[in-house]
């Protein structure tokens, strides 16, 4: 065995690992998504992924190995971020914000790992599981992409507009119109001084 397709086995087992826990994780977020685009995203999401894992026990299948997985420290850790901001913040848009962030940090480690198993796997003349990788590689990136443009056009104008975190900033502050202009730029949000 060479040193690159040793190399094409263990990352496979590291993205195997990866898809897996990707695949328990997404039921997580899609229940904490109040953006029913979110949640229809995530659930889409863990359709290919089911599919995604689908393919590589394919792979392994072309290699002639039993599917395997291998604890990836990468995808963990990014996960555990993941799931640190659910029990940091309520649900409502910042969630969503922050929850669409998160899942782009997964499809772009995702995206790096199946463009090296891609060139790898060209490399080694492994046509038929370069073409499944493709497939899967231009999976995520369109989740990327989709991911993206509702963050943009959608997510992060709600939750740019919501104000739960800070208390007393928006709307409701028609009592401090003695505030002239010089003074409210000192004073920060919910630290206003008395009239
Ligand atoms: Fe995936």
């Amino acid at each position: 065995m060479s040193a690159l397709q040793e190399l094409f086995s263990d990352q496979l087992k590291d993205i195997y690992y990866a898809e897996k826990q990707i695949y328990k994780t997404l039921p997580k977020m899609t229940k904490k998504a109040s953006s029913p685009d979110l949640r229809a995203a995530f659930e889409k999401h863990r359709g290919e992924t089911e599919g995604q894992i689908e393919r590589l026990e394919k792979i392994f299948e072309l290699l002639n190995t039993p599917a395997k997985a291998k604890k990836c420290p990468a995808i963990d850790g990014i996960l555990e971020e993941g799931a640190e901001l659910m029990e940091e913040h309520d649900v409502g848009p910042g969630l969503d914000s922050a929850m669409a962030a998160a899942a782009q940090a997964v499809e772009h480690y995702e995206i790096a790992r199946y463009g090296t198993l891609l060139s790898w796997s060209k490399e080694l003349g492994m046509k038929d599981a370069s073409a499944i990788l493709m497939e899967t590689l231009e999976e995520e990136e369109a989740t990327d992409k989709a991911l993206s443009k509702l963050a943009v056009t959608k997510l992060n104008k709600l939750a740019s507009a919501d104000d739960d975190d800070s208390g007393d900033e928006s709307g409701d502050e028609s009592d401090d119109d003695n505030e002239d202009a010089s003074s409210a730029k000192s004073v920060s949000p919910g630290k206003r001084k008395k009239a």
